[in-house]
């Protein structure tokens, strides 16, 4: 048997990496805290719960759904992305389903690349900027982010090879691993850079409504001219607790939504019928639990800052994501940090270099483990590392 290159030469899942390492230590008898992965602590809001109950309790959610979604579905993604964001978007033909976000960028590229071709990827970015690319048989083209732009991409140094060959390009703010949010015109740069250049921007909104001190996240589609150059990957995961529901929209320009649903109608049956509804009903339903979510994940936030600025590390506090993004002392690389911060305080942190190459000196920690595991991570950074 011969399994194909593209898969062969995966590199191996970077949250599979971290998990084995926690199991081997948890088994040695080891209490391991894990600030490696963003999955949230949080349970899901109830009213959304009862919905998937309600719906999956009629028989008519069990059949196959429509790879275009429920009109349900797509009527409240349009509402939502009225009121929350200002963006006017036709249920018709502006929006579809996603099985999560990652789902979606991954897919995307196989409606975008043609073999060898370019994407460009924000670089640190989410592992499936990269691995997207090369599973479509096409490359991804770093673009790095530069902690002196507030960790946007100056689109300027971009190579006019690269930026003429290329086909998309993944950006997304609030910004993982960076936590970095949108204040100036950056959104209005890219359009005119897509424009100029014929590239697809996804822009990736995973994190829209995790913000911190009063900020609002805006949408890329917000920004004039964006929809008739990009998609935005938007994802209940985050914002409702709803990681495990695999339940997001693809939206915004016609043409590349139309191709994104072409391409599913031969890859899978869409999204069960009752998460569609109990997704609509995450939408169109009361918000004061996603504002009560981030005022618990702003006090983790302050918490672990404090104690990295006791061990003398200059952590920065985000606006908005589900972590900290923080430069490791001078002597340490990520890696070598990571091992450091593991072997004193048998408390994991990811290392920035995971997220690309221009993560290097960095390391991510994550906010969702709950309150008193996180205080106790805290605890031993505070006590145990000696740098
Ligand atoms: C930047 C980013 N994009 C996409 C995803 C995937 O989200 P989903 O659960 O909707 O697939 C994540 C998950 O952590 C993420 O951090």
């Amino acid at each position: 048997m011969r399994i194909a290159e593209r898969v062969r030469t995966l590199p191996p899942y970077l949250f599979a990496a971290i998990e084995r390492q926690i199991a081997d230590r948890r088994a040695a008898g080891i209490d391991v805290i894990s600030l490696g992965i963003g999955d949230p602590d949080l349970p899901t809001p109830p009213h959304v719960v009862a919905a998937l109950a309600e719906a999956a309790a009629d028989p008519s959610t069990h059949q196959y759904p429509s790879n275009r979604g429920e009109p349900g579905f797509r009527e409240a993604v349009a509402a939502f992305y009225a009121t929350r964001f200002g963006v006017a978007l036709d249920p018709a033909d502006q929006i579809v389903p996603l099985l999560g976000a990652k789902e979606g960028i991954a897919h995307l590229c196989q409606v975008l690349l043609d073999p060898g071709e370019p994407a460009l990827a924000a670089d640190p970015g989410y592992p499936v900027y990269v691995t997207g690319p090369a599973l479509a048989d096409g490359r991804a083209v770093h673009v790095p982010l530069l902690a002196e732009l507030g960790f946007q991409p100056d689109l300027e140094a971009i190579p006019a090879e690269a930026a003429e060959k290329a086909k998309m390009i993944f950006v997304g703010y609030p910004n993982n691993p960076t936590g970095a949010v949108i204040e100036d015109d950056f959104f209005a740069r890219l359009v005119a850079f897509a424009k100029a250049n014929e590239i697809v921007v996804v822009h990736d909104n995973a994190y829209a409504d995790i913000t911190y001190d009063g900020y609002v996240a805006p949408s890329f589609l917000a920004t004039p001219g964006a929809s008739d150059v990009g998609v935005e990957v938007f994802s209940l995961s985050k914002s409702y607790n709803m990681t495990g529901w695999r339940a997001g929209a693809v939206v915004g320009d016609r043409e590349v939504v139309d191709a994104y649903w072409r391409l599913k109608t031969n890859l899978d049956s869409g999204m069960f019928a009752a998460v569609q509804r109990a997704a609509a009903a995450a939408l169109t339903g009361p918000q004061d639990c996603v504002r009560d979510m981030c005022r618990v994940y702003e006090r983790r936030r302050d918490l672990l800052v404090e104690a990295l600025r006791a061990v003398g590390i200059q952590a920065e506090s985000p606006k908005g994501t589900i972590y900290l993004w923080v430069r490791v002392p001078e002597r340490y690389t990520s890696a070598s940090f990571t091992q450091q911060v593991l072997d004193q305080a048998d408390v994991v942190v990811t290392p920035g270099a995971a997220y690309g190459p221009s993560g290097e000196g960095y390391v991510r920690l994550s906010l969702t483990v709950p309150d008193e595991r996180l205080e106790e991570a805290v605890r031993r950074i505070e006590e145990r590392v000696r740098l």
